[in-house]
């Protein structure tokens, strides 16, 4: 299979490990293992203890994915397959249900592989474009026009990754409903889920509500870490899930044996590591408000409602591009241009999942001082 380049982890891939402040990424900060290990309930202590380092389930560890499937309503871990990450589920997921011939719809800007795998499978894909003026939010009126009869796949991530945005309850019943009437699979990103937040805004995930819904969830963003390299998708449909476990042979045949217990053991404690997820990225949130408000001549944002990530736009005529290189070369910030989506417009990606995220906040207010128009 031959598949564009992923345009943002060429970048990350660049700048992430040797730039000092990260300021746009979109995971939350690593936890230290030491820290895991101390949440570790005595079953989950004894398996990490007596873990012997052998070939794993293609599905996954069962107390794993129990573990999982408890974090849903009517699902049991029979519907849960682990991967190496939520990307491993985009890539055989795409590859066993779309080909030429299909026509899947998507969102735009967005996380790369939600529709360059699609389209390398030799399906049709539709993009919508999401638009500051409308808060960056799905006009689902949009997607009901772009079904035709071959619509396989309805592939949506919400929470959005890089805006923020989500949808109302009632806007993705709609969605739901418009999926149904298709007979299409609706593919729901649902790995910002968990991090909204108002609690009120949380969906219910799309397994819940469909036969064809397919829930996708990762360790990396509300957990805080992706290290782990464990995902999961939830697939209510034997044949389906048949499928997705033999294309695994050919990629990763199954998990890290160590992942699983670590994730096991953050799973059962999953109410501290939220609540750790959610006040690193509250706090990170709020400075970057205050920046956004200080400032209004160099810098705006429409206010996301879930996630660890925004869009903001950088006023005045320094093109993004530029402001990132230079914010990159002189003063250690990483921001994620636009660019790097291919979407137009002085928009950046801004990320809140850092300890150290006020440290590169008062570099790029640095910048901001240094670059404001009329200032020598
Ligand atoms: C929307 C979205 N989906 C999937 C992924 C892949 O997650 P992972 O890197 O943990 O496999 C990401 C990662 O940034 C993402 O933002």
């Amino acid at each position: 299979m031959r598949i564009t380049d992923f345009a943002l982890e060429r970048y990350f891939a660049q700048y992430e490990f040797n730039t000092p402040q990260i300021l746009c990424s979109s995971d939350i900060q690593g936890m230290a293992m030491h820290d895991l290990l101390a949440l570790a309930d005595d079953d989950a202590r004894q398996r990490w203890q007596s873990l012997t380092l052998g070939y794993t389930e293609t599905a996954g560890l069962p107390a794993l994915r129990s573990e999982i499937a408890g974090m849903y309503h009517g699902i049991t871990a029979d519907d849960v397959i682990t991967f190496a990450g939520a990307e491993e589920a985009v890539y055989i997921a795409a590859n066993v249900l779309l080909g030429p011939g299909d026509h899947m719809i998507t969102t735009w800007p967005g996380y790369q592989s939600l529709y360059e795998v699609g389209r390398a499978t030799g399906a049709d894909v539709t993009l919508l474009e999401l638009r500051p003026e409308d808060k960056w939010k799905l006009d689902v009126d949009a997607l009901r026009r772009a079904v035709r009869p071959n619509t396989k796949m309805i592939l949506l991530n919400v929470p959005h990754n890089p805006t923020g945005a989500t949808l109302s309850h009632d806007e993705w019943a709609d969605v739901i409903a418009i999926a149904e009437a298709a007979g299409a699979y609706l593919f729901a990103d649902e790995v910002y889920r968990l991090l909204e937040y108002n609690p009120a805004d949380k969906l219910p995930a799309a397994c819940e509500r469909m036969v064809r819904g397919l829930s996708l969830g990762v360790m990396s963003k509300a957990f805080g870490l992706a290290g782990l390299r464990i995902g999961w998708l939830i697939v209510r449909e034997p044949d389906l899930r048949a499928k997705i476990m033999a294309f695994k042979d050919y990629t990763t045949i199954c998990n890290s044996a160590p992942s699983e217990i670590l994730a096991l053991i953050a799973l059962r404690a999953r109410v501290a590591m939220l609540a750790r997820s959610r006040s690193i990225v509250l706090r990170n949130l709020q400075l970057f408000h205050e920046l956004c408000i200080a400032r209004p001549q160099q810098i705006r944002m429409v206010a996301p409602q879930a996630g660890s990530v925004a869009f903001p736009e950088l006023l005045g005529s320094m093109p993004i591009a530029t402001a990132a290189a230079v914010l990159q070369k002189d003063y250690g910030v990483l921001i994620l241009p636009a660019t790097v989506y291919g979407y137009p417009g002085n928009f950046f990606r801004a990320g809140f999942g850092k300890e150290d995220f006020a440290l590169g906040l008062a570099k790029l207010a640095q910048f901001l001082d240094d670059t404001a128009e009329g200032a020598r």
